[in-house]
């Protein structure tokens, strides 16, 4: 059985209405393979607003077990295609996150390019937290349970999510939830 609990969230109350995505608005039936949506962001400042959020529907690639994930034990993967800027982790946190899939809503993934100028968060993910970083260069931090938003440093767009599905034991990869460093429209390398 498939699961599209991409735009799930485990955010309650106004910080919920401020980080997550209508389900509807993926459109993953509409065969669009990348458009625009609004999307309601917390900010630094704790108050919500509307941006413009980037997603692009890609052919679903296989890149995991939910059975073989451990906890806070990141999986590299390249995703969308294996060009540059495609180096991407999967995660069980252990805590609901949005776009979370599996029975705790738990398992995220995400790009691993800082979206300030191109750093790598190869390694950096960090359980205790539940982030990415701090980038190496400048010191940005993105909160994998919002949709990969900034937390702390120099940049100013959330980390690209990759989109999941679970089919039974099996995680696809199916897109991207914004705009991956270093390319224009997500457009394969
Ligand atoms: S490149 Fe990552 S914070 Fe500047």
């Amino acid at each position: 059985m498939t699961d599209h609990n991409a735009t799930g969230c485990s955010c309650s109350g106004e910080v919920k209405k401020a980080c997550t995505v209508n389900r509807r608005q993926f459109l993953f039936a509409s065969g669009a393979t990348t458009f625009a949506v609004m999307v309601a962001m917390p900010t630094r400042h704790g108050q919500a607003e509307q941006v413009p959020a980037l997603v692009s529907t890609y052919p679903r690639k296989l890149i995991g077990k939910l059975s073989e994930l451990e906890q806070d034990v990141p999986v590299e993967f390249y995703y969308p295609d294996e060009g540059d800027y495609s180096d991407s982790i999967l995660v069980k946190t252990g805590t609901e996150c949005g776009g979370g899939i599996g029975p705790q809503k738990d398992v995220v993934a995400f790009n691993l390019t800082c979206t300030h100028q191109g750093g790598s968060l190869y390694d950096t993910y960090k359980g205790e937290h539940k982030v990415l970083g701090p980038c190496p260069l400048h010191l940005s931090t993105y909160d994998v349970t919002r949709h990969g938003i900034l937390v702390s440093g120099q940049a100013y767009q959330s980390l690209p999510q990759v989109l999941l599905e679970l089919d039974g034991d099996d995680i696809y990869a199916v897109g991207m939830f914004g705009l991956i460093y270093g390319r224009y429209d997500n457009l394969i390398a």
